[in-house]
């Protein structure tokens, strides 16, 4: 029987793991929905100006696919510290199953910030969200910048996310407007 634990990434874990990991697979938790409406005032933002990332929200109609890290047992508890800690804004751990692209499934863990937290927003018109991705900044860098790189890794891995393509194409054209 394979020993470690699946963590399952949906944000800035896909282009930036930073953890040991065993080995990656392109994955799909059913019952959950990618969207912009975490707070970041502590990465992508700062606490009078928060920037927006990431969470799953419950949706029994949707799917969200990203990519499932296997964590050997070994570094699993020191790997949890680290994310726990990076990932303290709002964020709690939450069991999943995990359907691999190409084929099989596992439980798995994942981190969600949950409607409600000290740093949720919630949803907000498209345009107003785009507006306050593109002037936010943070310690780990520009929002706008976020934006970019979770729509470029999602591109690469063939997983399709219209919320997050069309804000990312919506900040294209507002930049291009100046
Ligand atoms: C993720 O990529 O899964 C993730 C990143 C930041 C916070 C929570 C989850």
């Amino acid at each position: 029987m394979m020993s470690g634990v699946w963590v399952f990434g949906y944000g800035s874990l896909i282009w930036r793991p930073d953890i040991a990991f065993r080995e990656r697979r392109i994955a799909r938790v059913r019952g959950w929905k990618r969207r912009f409406w975490q707070g970041s005032h502590d990465h992508r933002g700062v606490p009078h100006a928060p920037g927006r990332v990431v969470t799953l929200v419950p949706d029994p109609d949707e799917s969200c696919e990203g990519m499932a890290y296997l964590v050997d047992d070994s570094v699993a508890e020191a790997t949890f510290e680290g994310l726990d800690h990076r990932e303290k804004n709002g964020y709690e751990r939450h069991a999943v199953r995990l359907e691999f692209r190409t084929g099989g499934a596992c439980d798995g863990v994942v981190y969600i910030a949950p409607a409600g937290n000290r740093a949720w927003l919630g949803p907000a018109p498209e345009d107003a969200m785009v507006e306050q991705i593109r002037r936010s900044v943070g310690p780990s860098g520009a929002n706008i910048e976020y934006l970019r790189e979770l729509g470029a890794a999602l591109r690469e891995l063939a997983i399709d996310d219209p919320h997050v393509f069309t804000l990312e194409r919506m900040a294209l054209e507002a930049e291009g407007r100046g």
